[in-house]
């Protein structure tokens, strides 16, 4: 186990230093494909926001779930170009991009031994292609790691959307480090440091910092009450030392 922690480590990109955020890697504000924003106007105030908060560049990530948001590659990046259109359109500054959040599902699965390409956030720095995915909020999903090494095997950068929400993870710190030492990265929401999502989270989020084992901060944004929330995270001390803690690569997406 050891010797495999030392081997993905190494292969890891190298540790950097950012402030302030410039790219964010997790939001649902493609409009009317999941449970976020639900128009084009919508988008647009959110937007807005989020370039006040200092956002450059967003990737937009809509639920990519079986049943519930059946979106496809092709409707995602239609969609993308109707919001820039109107971005455009409105004199609006800002680079959007697009790519999904993956539920943990037997679609899901099967796509991952499809030929299909799957949506990803690449960087050119480091030639990854990051993989976001999620999972169900209570119990270990009985295929976390055979879906991680269909990721990586495909080529992709597995990327875990808010691990410190997921009750399994809160009270299996054991676990944690074991998706980290398989080559996983974490992906952790800002406003889970000011316990927006309660305190579990909070704590979680708070341990992967200390630990330097937060890859990726998002704003998992939805609605205006996050960016509220958001903007209280990111003027607090706490979030300053999240910065600091040199592990962020979202700058190089
Ligand atoms: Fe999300």
């Amino acid at each position: 186990m050891r010797l495999t922690f030392l081997k993905n480590r190494e292969k890891r990109p190298d540790r950097i230093s950012i402030s302030p955020l410039r790219v964010d890697v997790h939001s649902h504000l493609l409009p009317a494909l999941d449970e976020g924003s639900k128009s084009v106007e919508e988008s647009l105030d959110l937007i807005l926001e989020l370039r006040n908060l200092g956002f450059q560049k967003l990737i937009l990530t809509p639920h990519i779930m079986a049943g519930f948001y059946p979106n496809s590659p092709h409707k995602i990046q239609q969609r993308l170009l109707i919001l820039r259109e109107y971005l455009e359109e409105k004199n609006i500054d800002i680079e959007i991009e697009a790519a999904a959040e993956y539920y943990l599902d037997a679609f899901f699965m099967k796509e991952l031994i499809s030929k299909n390409e799957l949506m990803t956030f690449d960087s050119e720095e480091d030639g990854k292609k990051y993989l976001l995915f999620e999972t169900q909020h209570l119990h270990e999903p009985k295929q976390l790691f055979e879906a991680i090494k269909r990721i990586q095997r495909r080529g992709y950068t597995p990327v875990l959307a808010h691990p410190e929400r997921y009750n399994y993870l809160q009270r299996n710190r054991l676990l944690v480090h074991q998706l980290y030492e398989t080559g996983v990265l974490f992906q952790v929401n800002i406003n889970s440091f000011s316990g927006y999502y309660g305190n579990e989270s909070r704590e979680l989020a708070e341990y992967l910092s200390v630990a330097q084992m937060v890859s990726f901060l998002g704003t998992d944004c939805h609605k205006q009450e996050q960016i509220e929330m958001l903007q209280k995270t990111m003027d607090s001390p706490m979030y300053k030392t999240v910065l600091r803690a040199g592990e962020i690569l979202n700058n190089r997406v």
